[in-house]
């Protein structure tokens, strides 16, 4: 495993932070010079890029959101002329303008280096046959993992998402070794698989790498069980690159390792937005310290997450993300995220990681319903008097661990409907805005 590391992989946390100072630098002096948003803005809060003398002084520049990108759509964060420009992402988002991101060849390059190091991180290599079901187009997934498979010298095939039967089909005949998808669509996959009779050892899968939504352990552990692979966490978004800014090692499933050559990490307080330190909950922000087109400087993430100590590499980790702060439910004053339901659900062995939350508002009062489907293999065997059972037992468990009252509903396998291209729903909100 060692002789696939790069030596940065390897480096000290002071080498680590000798680059990082030198490429801030670098960094914040390009986003002044080139881009006369992020000058106003250092400029009104006092701040030039050569008031910057340690990583620390980071804290004194301001924030980006997803605001200043709206405001200044679609061009105006670039740092390169057009001519420079060779790939244009977007991302959807829910409401308004897509927030539109570039990236220079030199910047294409690190992004296929970036993913190729966290193929190797997942143990994938050269030999290794990969199904790339994110999606390909104005997504960053499907181009980001596809040029990082071939940056390794494996073998991609850009299947896309969706069409899950030929997912299948694709599976059992060209016998790939390598899934890359979001969570939720794997299990939608290792459904239809089992549907067709095939078994998760039956097949040539060996490893998958996960991402674009939240997903908790008890989520990995299903995906593991019904692919018969080792599932690996892969965080990455847009607005800082796409796929690849921070992966699982294999060997330790301990939490994405920030590559953080490439991308200076923060955990801040959401509300006061000063930085925390490592090993506190807070917002993930990102300073990009290599990118030319665009580059990004105190990116507010809105992950909740923490940073911990590297293990299988040096570089920090981020833990598992709670989730984002726009997915912060308020259930009669109560804070909850959706993966905290997961964890409850996906500790009962007969229900799985196909569920939705809705939340709607009855005389003033917010109500919680959660569906969850059973497992396949228990449909059969548990009866409706059982299906009570678990939804109470269920019920209680969110009760004390989250702190709300949830009505669950224990349905049949296969009737909540399928996200088969793009991120999975779990919360529809039917509350009066
Ligand atoms: O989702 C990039 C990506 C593609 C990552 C494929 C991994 C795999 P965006 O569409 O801009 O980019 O969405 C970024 O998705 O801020 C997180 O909220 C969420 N997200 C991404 N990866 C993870 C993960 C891509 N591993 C947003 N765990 C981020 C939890 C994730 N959330």
């Amino acid at each position: 495993m060692s002789a696939t590391m790069e030596p940065i992989e390897r480096a000290s946390r002071e080498e680590l932070q000798a680059l990082q100072l030198e490429r801030l630098k670098w960094s914040l002096k390009r986003a002044y010079d080139k881009v006369p948003h992020y000058r106003k803005k250092f400029d009104a809060a006092g701040v030039r890029p050569d008031d910057l003398k340690s990583l620390a002084d980071l804290a004194n520049f301001p924030f980006t959101a997803k605001a200043d990108l709206r405001e200044t759509y679609p061009y105006g964060l670039f740092a390169s002329p057009m001519r420079d420009i060779v790939r244009v992402h977007a991302s959807s988002g829910t409401t308004g303008k897509p927030t539109v991101v570039g990236y220079t060849q030199k910047d294409v390059d690190t992004w296929a280096d970036l993913m190729a190091r966290s193929f190797r991180a997942a143990g994938i290599g050269p030999d290794d046959i990969i199904l790339n079901s994110y999606g390909y187009g104005l997504f960053t997934g499907g181009l980001g993992a596809h040029y990082g498979g071939e940056r390794l010298g494996a073998a991609v095939i850009p299947m896309s998402g969706g069409q899950t039967e030929k997912q299948v089909q694709l599976i059992q005949d060209f016998k790939p070794t390598v899934l890359l998808c979001t969570p939720s669509y794997a299990l939608t996959i290792a459904d239809e698989l089992a549907r067709q009779g095939i078994r998760p050892n039956d097949t040539s899968l060996r490893v998958g790498v996960f991402g674009a939504e939240p997903w908790t352990n008890e989520m990995r552990r299903e995906i593991e069980q019904k692919l018969g692979i080792d599932a690996v966490d892969l965080y990455g978004l847009s607005e800082v690159m796409g796929p690849g800014v921070a992966c699982e090692c294999v060997e330790t499933k301990d939490g994405p390792h920030i590559w953080e050559d490439h991308f200076y990490p923060e955990v801040i307080n959401p509300q006061t937005g000063e930085p925390v330190a490592d090993g506190e909950e807070g917002e993930l922000v990102f300073t990009s310290l290599t990118k030319e087109a665009l580059p990004i400087i105190r990116y507010r993430t809105r992950d909740l997450t923490r940073l911990l100590p590297g293990t299988a590499r040096t570089m920090r980790r981020m833990g598992k993300i709670a989730g984002r702060s726009d997915d912060m439910l308020i259930i009669r004053g109560v804070n909850m995220f959706p993966t905290q339901i997961e964890e409850i659900l996906l500790r009962n062995p007969h229900l799985c990681g196909h569920y939705q939350i809705v939340v709607s508002r009855d005389h003033n009062l917010d109500e919680l319903d959660v569906f969850v489907e059973l497992m396949p293999q228990s449909s059969d065997e548990i009866g409706p008097g059982q299906r009570d059972d678990i939804a109470r037992d269920v019920s209680h468990h969110i009760k004390t661990f989250v702190g709300v009252t949830a009505r669950i509903h224990v349905v049949d396998p296969d009737s909540i409907e399928r996200v088969v291209v793009g991120k999975a729903k779990r919360v529809i909100d039917n509350r009066p805005k």
